[in-house]
């Protein structure tokens, strides 16, 4: 049968897709067919595959569904072009092009060809680029290798979610291709701003930190900065700033506000970050257990690292937010990775922290029905009975200075 390639709208039929996905993907349709390479689309080809699965870690089961899925693409002119052009816009278009926000689709759209594994295989054809970035920049090949192991660790995550061996967030790895992000062992580091509404402190004489939110927030009795529907509010934080001095509500060692204010003489303390600041934001991979050695094996790695190959980047400190930075976990399971984990950074209250994450990381699905949540292990019972109780779960967050180390 006779198909008309160039025409985006003649082939939204064939390829299976509905108004959400002619929506999202016809942009750009005719540029980047001009660049079609023909049957041989380098990142359908088995060699290929190989190559991303032996760099990643991939298993078995994951390697077989991507070679599939790779070959159902090249056998299908249509599905090659659409794939090409997936490439062509995440990675190819200039600005000058055209803006093409996202290729990837949002749950719930019909996929071209019932084939997600093209997603994943668009979303990692810079790995040429990747590795010549990798060499021109002297990183080594180990560290490329601990990075693309995310492809492996989403593709189980996808098995666990839909019995499937495929990767769903490809989102996510764009990162590691542009590159703005690199696995130094057990942790992610990636290139970020300081965006949290919390004033850091630091003494002028040596490396005391005291964090410090914005006035007339509501607090919970617990010290959270409220995020959950139905949490009470217990007082209200203040903040000034004049003589010279900042009274304001301090985060605690646990990362809850206390309810005295403090008086900050700023002859002894300065301001240390300023908004928009450059960060490394951590990230925390799912997978092998978080033990506390390998956890400061990887500060370690990013204190030299980072200064060695981006001395360009002039990063004031490393933070995170996450779920696993809840204080309350660590009362709970003071004995656990969990809790070593915590200790090994400054913990302050994020904005608005609720207990999304906890349910979504924990039981996999932030809206599961209490009573319905699976029990297999000690942290699922203790989520679920704090929440019996009427509590609350609340993320939070963790700061750390360039090359220090705590815990
Ligand atoms: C981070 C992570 C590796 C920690 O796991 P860990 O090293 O096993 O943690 P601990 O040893 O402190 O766990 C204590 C208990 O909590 C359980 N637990 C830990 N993380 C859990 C999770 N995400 N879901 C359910 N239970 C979990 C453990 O199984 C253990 O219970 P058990 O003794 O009955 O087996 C794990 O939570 C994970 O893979 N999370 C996904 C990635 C993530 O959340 N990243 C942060 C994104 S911001």
């Amino acid at each position: 049968m006779f198909m008309n390639f160039h025409d985006f709208f003649a082939l939204v039929e064939p390829l299976g897709i509905d108004s959400a996905g002619r929506e999202r993907w016809h942009g750009g349709w005719g540029q980047s067919q001009e660049s079609f390479p023909g049957q041989g689309v380098y990142f359908l080809q088995e060699d290929f595959v190989n190559e991303l699965a032996e760099l990643s870690g991939m298993q078995e089961d994951g390697l077989i569904a991507l070679q599939q899925g790779a070959r159902q693409i090249r056998e299908s002119e249509m599905l090659s072009r659409f794939a090409w052009h997936c490439h062509w816009r995440l990675n190819l278009a200039a600005p000058e092009d055209g803006f093409f926000p996202s290729i990837l689709p949002e749950p719930g759209m019909a996929i071209p060809g019932g084939n997600r594994h093209l997603f994943t295989l668009a979303t990692l054809a810079p790995l040429p680029r990747l590795k010549k970035y990798y060499s021109v920049r002297g990183i080594s090949r180990q560290v490329l290798c601990e990075t693309l192991h995310d492809l492996q660790v989403w593709t189980e995550a996808g098995f666990q979610k839909t019995g499937q061996w495929v990767c769903l967030n490809n989102n996510w790895l764009h990162n590691h291709m542009i590159p703005n992000l690199f696995a130094l062992g057990r942790l992610e580091f990636q290139f970020g701003q300081w965006h949290h509404s919390i004033q850091v402190y630091k003494k002028r004489q040596g490396d005391q930190l005291c964090f410090i939110p914005g006035g007339n927030q509501a607090v919970s009795a617990d010290g959270f900065r409220l995020g959950n529907p139905g949490e009470q509010s217990a007082f209200m934080t203040v903040f000034h700033e004049e003589n010279g001095q900042v009274t304001g509500n301090p985060a605690n060692i646990a990362g809850t506000l206390e309810r005295q204010p403090v008086c900050l003489d700023l002859k002894d303390w300065e301001l240390y970050i300023k908004f928009g600041e450059p960060v490394l934001h951590l990230h925390i991979p799912a997978g092998a257990p978080l033990r506390k050695e390998d956890c400061q094996a990887s500060l370690q790695r990013a204190w030299t690292f980072f200064p060695k190959y981006f001395p360009e980047f002039k990063f004031k400190a490393v933070c995170c937010t996450s779920w696993l930075l809840d204080p309350t976990l660590s009362g709970y399971l003071p004995a656990s990775n969990l809790a070593a984990f915590q200790s090994l950074f400054h913990l302050y209250p994020i904005a608005e922290a609720s207990g999304w994450q906890t349910m979504q990381r924990v039981f996999g699905d932030p809206d599961i029905e209490i009573s319905k949540a699976p029990q297999k292990t000690t942290l699922q019972k203790i989520v679920k009975e704090h929440l019996m109780k009427g509590r609350f779960w609340h993320s939070g967050g963790a700061f750390l200075l360039p090359g220090e180390s705590l815990g």
